[in-house]
């Protein structure tokens, strides 16, 4: 039985936070009467269709159907699993999150899996300073003390086991540091992976230590090339793909840019470490780096998230322009309005690095004003094939980039891409709009609203606000009226006032995976504009009236037995009962 998070635990941090707190930091909003709104973070759209409420706690997208509570927005999001983000949510109201009993939960594993990261992020850097080598490296490369500190430089000693002898005290340890990628396996058995190089920890955006990157300081050249001339292994060695570590979704130093920028208004993309570490250095604290690999999906993601505007940098040559044009493909089907892509080619034989050393500070931001924007760096690429100065030349430009430009999101950039390949080749070419269905406009009841019945709009009311389960108390005079949705209430009602306080998000919440589910996800939609007076009496008055209804089923029902004879006493004195309350003038129908 693993240790879980007390559910009364979730109910107190939800009611702690606010979901549009929580949104905000990450997305934009703009306040739209008692709600706020802004373009889906998770779909593709031009009008915004992203809804969320203060009052029910939760966010809702009419365009893509996403919603739930701020926990299920860190993890759509930010892509945490369940317990990360309660985490991540308790930590930003500065609470511990606390384990009821049972053994480690399998995600310790990874807790400890960080721990030890941690620990060999700490070891390497402690290495640091007795290594003549490494200081006399660092010295060479002009890595100043705070950078070493900012960026948990270190060094990995030689040898085969510095390492393994520290930190594998157990043969748990031992695993742990097998799977987080720091042994190797030889015939020689296990040994360290990093020996002799100069540790760079990547961390996750949550500063933890998931992966190291090593260079080797022996070559004496600082040519890129990728094996040094004593085949001591590539210049520079990346832990492996590990459960912890996907090179593809990760950025170096995304960490440390957050953390020195407060507001993040731009990234800085590179292809190195020392690159990103000499940008800081020298004050441009915005560079992150993939980590030799090319700019995936998950990056461009990963970066436009971070900040609107990203200048891609790539080296001169012929690899750099095809990783450019990479980059370019993947940001592509990101470029929604407000969002810009930029592409610095730097000069033959140098790297950011190199050129921020030599041209300081101001060079380097020199050049980023002269950076090639998307638009310009896209039709320059096609048409640098073919002849625009010919139709035939025209029409395959056209040809090319339609496909490319098809990409991108709706919104005012495709429509002046598309029109400028027009003004460029005289081929019109925006094919019609791709998602309607995403600029359905908000509360706009969708086509398959299911009949409003008096019971889903008692569930309706509840899911507003959830206290009016305190007006009732059991036993429901509607509890055994036998309709749809009549359990469901008498659940919600029972569940509601076990947990008083609870909001409209952790009552889905706790209903997700249920059968009832999507429908009440749909339910809770609804608004009910007006008082929250005038919502009670609402609600008591459908509560009344499915009393009545109750009374009349069970009406109909002996009436029928005595049509056949089978009533017995009880049940003569019953309906005689019923017709008499019957026969009394009701307030209404
Ligand atoms: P470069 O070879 O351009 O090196 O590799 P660099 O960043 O300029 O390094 P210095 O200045 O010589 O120290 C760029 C990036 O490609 C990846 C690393 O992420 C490196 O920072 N790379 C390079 C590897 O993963 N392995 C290699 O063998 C070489
Ligand atoms: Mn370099």
């Amino acid at each position: 039985m693993p240790g879980l998070i007390p559910e009364r635990f979730i109910d107190e941090l939800l009611a702690r936070v606010d979901i549009v707190d929580v949104v905000q930091q990450r997305v934009p909003l703009k306040r739209a009467g008692r709600e706020w709104t802004a373009c889906c973070p998770f779909h593709d759209e031009r009008t915004p269709s992203f809804y969320v409420s203060p009052a029910k706690q939760f966010f809702h997208c009419f365009g893509c159907g996403a919603h739930g509570s701020a926990i299920k927005f860190l993890m759509d999001y930010d892509r945490l699993e369940f317990p990360d983000a309660v985490e991540e949510l308790a930590q930003s109201v500065g609470v511990t999150v606390p384990h009821e009993g049972g053994p480690a939960r399998p995600r310790e594993d990874r807790t400890d899996a960080y721990a030890l990261l941690d620990a060999a992020a700490s070891f390497y850097q402690r290495a640091l300073p007795e290594s003549q080598a490494a200081l006399a490296y660092c010295k060479k490369r002009g890595i100043d003390q705070e950078i070493l500190e900012r960026f948990r430089i270190g060094w990995a000693p030689g040898g085969w086991d510095a390492l393994k002898r520290t930190l594998g005290t157990s043969a748990e340890r031992l695993k742990l540091l097998d799977e987080t990628g720091l042994l190797s396996r030889g015939d020689k058995g296990q040994y360290d992976r990093f020996r002799e190089r100069l540790m760079f920890p990547i961390m996750d955006r949550r500063g933890r230590v998931i992966a190291f990157g090593g260079r080797i300081t022996t070559s004496a050249s600082n040519a890129h090339s990728a094996d040094n001339a004593r085949g001591e292994g590539p210049k520079y060695l990346n832990s492996p793909e590990t459960p912890l570590f996907h090179k593809g979704r990760e950025l170096f130093a995304l960490w440390q840019v957050r953390q020195a920028n407060a507001k993040l208004l731009r990234l800085i993309v590179v292809e190195g470490y020392m690159d990103v570490v000499s940008l800081h250095q020298s004050g441009i604290t915005q560079a992150v780096a993939t980590l030799g690999t090319a700019t995936t999906n998950e990056h461009a993601e990963l970066l436009f998230r971070a900040a609107p505007d990203v200048f891609f940098c790539f080296d001169g040559d012929r690899a750099g322009r095809s990783a450019a044009w990479r980059a370019l493909e993947s940001v592509l089907p990101r470029m929604r309005d407000g969002r810009q892509a930029w592409f610095l080619f730097l000069p033959d034989g140098e790297d950011p690095d190199t050129l921020v050393r030599k041209e300081g500070k101001d060079g380097f931001e020199a050049r980023l004003q002269q950076a090639t924007p998307l638009s310009e760096y896209f039709f320059q690429h096609l048409a640098q094939d073919v002849n625009v100065a010919t139709l035939d030349g025209r029409a395959r430009l056209a040809e090319h980039a339609r496909p490319l430009l098809a990409k991108l999101p709706d919104g005012a950039f495709r429509d002046l891409m598309f029109a400028e390949l027009e003004k460029r080749t005289g081929v019109s070419g925006a094919p019609a709009r791709s998602t309607p269905a995403s600029r359905a406009s908000h509360h706009a009841a969708p086509a398959n609203t299911p009949r409003r019945t008096l019971v889903r709009s008692a569930i309706a009311m509840l899911l507003a606000d959830p206290a009016l389960a305190e007006l009732v108390e059991p036993p429901y005079a509607f509890a055994t009226l036998d309709k749809p949705g009549v359990p469901l209430l008498v659940e919600l009602l029972d569940f509601l006032k076990a947990r008083p306080g609870i909001n409209t998000a952790l009552l889905l919440e706790h209903f997700a995976g249920r059968d009832e589910s999507p429908a009440l996800q749909k339910l809770a939609i609804t608004e009910f504009p007006g008082e929250p007076e005038a919502l009670r009496k609402e609600f008591m008055d459908a509560l009344r009236k499915l009393g009545e209804q109750t009374v009349q089923q069970r009406l109909d029902a002996l009436i029928r037995k005595q049509a056949e004879g089978a009533l017995d006493e009880t049940e003569k004195n019953e309906l005689r009962g019923l017709l008499a309350r019957k026969a009394q003038p009701t307030p209404s129908r």
